[in-house]
């Protein structure tokens, strides 16, 4: 069996976990919008609400917008919390906070210098490369992350930070483009395209560096627990501890109505992670 990896410590039990998912599902009742396919389902608003909801930071900065639904939860786990929200495509979203401040531009690109931070929330859900992620929130000196879509080795279409931590590099290839016509189309077309493709700008070598790098800036590297575990991903595969390391789920079978929701999406669960930089 393969371990999951985890570094340093969080301020908070499994059990702190446990007892406030209750009160997460009554609002998640609540929330705005009932289908978000594409974004966040139960497991993982959870844990996000969770974390927020415990670290109470002054300042939230969400990248990866989607339709705003995760806007309206964290609105939920810190009422006081300034929100900055991003995505570069702001005509899908449903939910506008009516205190947060919008940017269509990436998270790279923003003047941070008025944001305090040391007490800010960095929540990255925008399925862009996590380790140059850390780099540039290094570089502007925050230190709490959460990562979402923290796929592992095998999935996903970035460059998270489990991929980083299993030497894995990363090969930005679909399962579509995986297909023999694809290849065959895509050879075509690199032929007539003497300039980088944005596949070739994403590929990571697999190697043993970035790691290394991470382990020197992070004090914490947390993988946030599933609510529940499925017997297959959510890609259809044995979700078995091999392929797939995971830590423990919070709960093993549904033993009040209220976990049920939990149950029903946890197929979604994708490793969220949250990071505090040294
Ligand atoms: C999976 S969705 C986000 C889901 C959302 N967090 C939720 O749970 O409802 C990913 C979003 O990232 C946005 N995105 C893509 N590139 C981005 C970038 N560089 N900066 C910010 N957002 C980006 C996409 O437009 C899309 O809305």
């Amino acid at each position: 069996m393969t371990d999951y990896l985890h570094i340093g410590t969080v301020p908070w039990t499994d059990e702190d976990m446990r007892k406030s998912l209750k009160e997460f599902s009554e609002i998640y009742e609540r929330r705005p919008m009932r289908d978000n396919t594409g974004g966040m389902q139960a497991p993982h608003m959870f844990l996000s609400w969770f974390v927020l909801k415990t670290l109470r930071p002054k300042t939230i900065i969400e990248s990866g917008l989607w339709l705003g639904q995760g806007t309206w939860f964290f609105e939920q786990a810190c009422p006081g919390a300034q929100l900055h929200c991003i995505d570069i495509n702001l005509d899908r979203v449903q939910y506008r906070s009516k205190g947060a401040i919008y940017y269509n531009r990436d998270f790279s690109m923003i003047d941070w210098s008025s944001v305090s931070a040391q007490e800010t929330v960095l929540f990255f859900d925008d399925h862009q490369n996590a380790y140059q992620r850390v780099m540039t929130a290094k570089w502007f000196g925050f230190v709490h992350l959460l990562f979402e879509d923290n796929y592992p080795p095998s999935r996903g279409d970035c460059y998270s930070l489990k991929k980083v931590f299993s030497h894995a590099g990363f090969a930005p290839i679909s399962s579509e483009e995986n297909s023999l016509s694809s290849a065959i189309k895509g050879k075509l077309a690199s032929l007539f395209r003497p300039v980088a493709s944005p596949v070739a700008i994403n590929y990571v070598q697999p190697n043993t560096v970035d790691a290394q790098y991470l382990r020197g800036n992070i004090e914490t590297y947390h993988e946030l627990p599933p609510v529940f575990k499925t017997t297959n991903t959510r890609w259809g595969d044995l979700w078995d501890e091999h392929t797939y390391p995971t830590p423990t789920p919070l709960l093993s079978s549904v033993e009040e109505p209220y976990q049920q929701v939990f149950l029903d999406e946890a197929a979604s669960y994708t490793w969220m992670s949250y990071v505090k930089l040294k």
